[in-house]
């Protein structure tokens, strides 16, 4: 069965559709949204419509938990002052422009999803099995990976929040961050679509990077009043 999963849309409608297009086309049998839906670009309304029109379930990311509940902050580590005071711009920014109708969708996210396929167990979550906000990048120490992998029965998990793809084999599971469609960090800024295709016998990943317009995109995020470093951002990939 094959499976496509979108990690942090973050309000790039454009991208969104693309990759969605792109699922579609492969004959994949569910799709799934790993949050973090708002923040950077002008779109999360507009997201969680298109998400609930073509009944894409997904789980609650820590920008969506930080958005719902009005909280000043996802209590995220940033790198630098520069980045934590765009990120509090765009906290802000996101909030004055939510609908009513979004904020409930956002709050009544499940923190995580888990199903079952070929007789393996499937876990999707945000960041980790019992935080949203913890960076899980690729070259964290493998005693990190079996200990995520201990607090949960899954024999796959995939999840996001870092913006970087990456799949992982470690004792026997099978690990998978999934990138993200609307804001990646890896200096490409086409979007991350990735499909997963599971066996009795094979777990097989896929990251596609998805072409759409950037251009137009972060065209947008300068017309919405959003800082401008957030579209250069978008333009570079990271
Ligand atoms: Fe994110």
């Amino acid at each position: 069965m094959k499976f496509a999963f979108f990690g942090d849309i973050h309000g790039n409608i454009d991208a969104l559709k693309a990759v969605y297009a792109k699922a579609t086309g492969e004959g994949v049998s569910k799709i799934y949204h790993l949050g973090d839906l708002g923040g950077y670009a002008p779109f999360v309304n507009e997201v969680v419509e298109f998400l609930i029109e073509h009944g894409i379930e997904g789980v609650q990311g820590n920008y969506d938990e930080t958005v719902a509940n009005d909280r000043e902050h996802c209590g995220c580590k940033y790198q630098d002052p520069v980045q934590e005071e765009m990120a509090n711009l765009s906290f802000e920014w996101t909030k004055r422009h939510v609908s009513h109708k979004t904020k409930e969708y956002l709050r009544n996210l499940p923190a995580s999803i888990s199903f079952q396929t070929a007789g393996k167990k499937v876990l999707l979550f945000h960041a980790t099995p019992h935080k949203n906000n913890i960076y899980w990048y690729q070259d964290r120490p493998e005693k990190f990976f079996s200990e995520m992998a201990a607090k949960t029965d899954a024999d796959i998990l995939i999840y996001g929040h870092t913006h970087k793809p990456y799949r992982k084999d470690i004792g026997g599971k099978v690990f998978v961050n999934a990138g993200s469609v609307g804001k990646p960090k890896e200096g490409d800024p086409k979007a991350c679509l990735t499909i997963v295709d599971i066996t009795q016998n094979n777990v097989s990943v896929q990251f596609d990077r998805v072409l759409y317009d950037v251009e137009e995109a972060a065209r947008a995020i300068k017309e919405s009043g959003l800082h401008p470093y957030f579209a250069e951002k978008l333009r570079k990939g990271g």
